[in-house]
């Protein structure tokens, strides 16, 4: 069968663009933690301040004994709550969020924590940061009028500076 020079050139091209599409899935996948949020864990939105685990006491970090640390958050119209939180660099971080209204996006730059917030669902993030400083943890789902102020800072401390 004859195929064209050109034809041929431009289907390792696109062979090329596809291996590279699949090896950088991949990387982010294995090396880097990127995945989809699979979470499936259901909660009762409308009564989320009377639950025990998203209750107001409960938010924001918890100290695991195995020195694991539990972020609980509630994203809702406009804000997040706790507004600021402090977790220590190079420790296993699981995010649990919640919200008591509408979807909500979220998302901490150069971070592997990027999720929906969906009424009706717990969002799960497990995540490691790696570098002390503030990072911002903001709104990527367009949510209503507020949406542009709706944001939350998380303090990154050195891991033996981090006391509680
Ligand atoms: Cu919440 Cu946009």
């Amino acid at each position: 069968m004859h195929v064209d020079k050109l034809e041929k050139l431009w289907i390792y091209i696109i062979g090329f663009i596809i291996a590279g599409m699949l090896a950088s899935i991949f990387y982010t996948a294995f090396a880097v933690s990127v995945h989809p949020p699979s979470n499936v864990e259901t909660i009762n939105s409308q009564r989320l301040h009377l639950t025990e685990e998203f209750a107001e006491d409960n938010l924001g970090v918890t100290n695991n004994p195995d020195g694991s640390i539990t972020v609980r958050m509630v994203a809702g119209r406009y804000g997040f709550y706790p507004q600021q939180i402090e977790v220590p660099a190079k420790t296993p971080i699981k995010f649990r969020f919640a919200t008591p209204d509408v979807l909500h996006g979220l998302h901490i730059p150069k971070t592997n924590v990027d999720t929906m917030v969906i009424p009706g669902f717990v969002s799960e993030v497990n995540t490691e940061l790696q570098h002390t400083g503030d990072l911002p943890l903001f709104c990527n789902e367009y949510c209503g009028l507020g949406h542009h102020y709706m944001w939350s800072r998380v303090k990154v401390v050195d891991k033996s500076a981090y006391h509680k």
